[in-house]
């Protein structure tokens, strides 16, 4: 179809990327191997048979057991190189990532191993491609402030190489306001803020996450939409939805594609994005997307180049980086 092949075509961004979730099973296979590390699950397609996801949190069970497999250095670049070589070859040409420091200090691998691993790949992916590209450390939001501000210390040696914090993990029952006080010494530092609020959560959750983390954009933002004050606050704030339909669907936030709301979204004047999320969990990376909306929407071509757009204008480039790619 002549959509599918320009939405293929067109040069994109990646805006909402957990990079521990583009582990691919064959990847974790091997990388456990070399590692001596046994997984629960015996063969790739046992593994991949599992994702089967009602929920949120049943997705996450298998993603803190799948990225347990990292211990060294050379895994989190092999992880991060392997996701930046299958984007660029979908014509993405800047991506901004969010890693999970806690999800490996919990497991004892130092915060210089997990940063320096990915931060060479995302350097090598520059001078191979001019991939550009920015490092996002997210917070865990089962865990505690104390724990976040622990992170924050042991991130502040490398804080030259970092970009932006947000918040992921399990979204229900975890509001934003329960890490006021780590954002506010976030945004002390100068550091971009991003949380993913609306996802499972309820509305209040995206209004605590502009009025008490003050983000500079919203991770999902779906559930806004049945808050008209909230729609217009997002608005008026000129915030961005970084929105990630394949992860919709598989965690049921969506019943179905048919009924994604995105372009409700673009009809109402939101500057939302495309995003893949987990795509090694969710069944597609970028490209794949796109296809799904493609396939399954009705999206038209003015809608397909607005989120490409949107991509671009809402990242954290600088304006002149801007300006070359719009
Ligand atoms: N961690 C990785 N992917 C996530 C998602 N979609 N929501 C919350 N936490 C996550
Ligand atoms: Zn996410």
């Amino acid at each position: 179809k002549a959509l599918v092949a320009l939405a293929q075509k067109m040069p994109k961004t990646e805006l909402h990327l957990h990079i521990e979730g583009t582990f691919e099973a064959d990847q974790m296979f091997a990388i456990a191997q070399r590692n001596k590390v046994d997984l629960k699950y015996k063969t790739v397609e046992e593994l991949k048979a599992a994702y089967q996801f009602t929920q949120l949190q049943d997705f996450l069970d298998l993603y803190y057991q799948g990225m347990s497999v990292l211990l060294h250095e050379v895994d989190f670049y092999d992880l991060t190189m392997a996701y930046l070589e299958k984007v660029h070859s979908e014509n993405v040409v800047h991506v901004e990532i969010f890693f999970d420091p806690q999800g490996h200090l919990s497991r004892g691998v130092p915060f210089e191993i997990q940063i320096s691993g990915i931060y060479n790949a995302l350097q090598d992916a520059g001078k191979k491609w001019g991939m550009t590209s920015k490092l996002i450390m997210s917070f865990l939001r089962h865990l505690s402030e104390e724990s976040a501000f622990e992170t924050l210390e042991q991130a502040k040696p490398f804080i030259k190489w970092i970009d932006g914090i947000g918040l992921d993990s399990s979204e229900l029952g975890h509001p934003p306001k329960k890490f006021t006080n780590v954002f506010k010494a976030c945004r002390d530092l100068r550091l971009k803020i991003t949380a993913h609020a609306g996802e499972e959560g309820p509305p209040e959750y995206v209004w605590q996450a502009i009025d008490i983390i003050k983000v500079d954009r919203i991770d999902h933002g779906n559930r806004a939409l049945e808050d008209e004050l909230l729609i217009a606050e997002i608005k008026k704030r000129d915030l961005t939805l970084t929105v990630c339909p394949l992860s919709n669907l598989k965690l049921c936030v969506v019943t179905d594609m048919k009924q994604h709301p995105i372009r409700s979204m673009l009809e109402l004047g939101l500057n939302a994005t495309i995003n893949s999320d987990d795509p090694a969990y969710f069944g597609g990376y970028m490209n794949d997307n796109y296809t799904a909306l493609i396939e399954k929407t009705g999206i038209n071509k003015e809608e397909l180049f607005q989120l490409a757009k949107n991509g671009i204008s809402c990242s954290w480039m600088d304006k002149t980086a801007k300006e070359i790619h719009l």
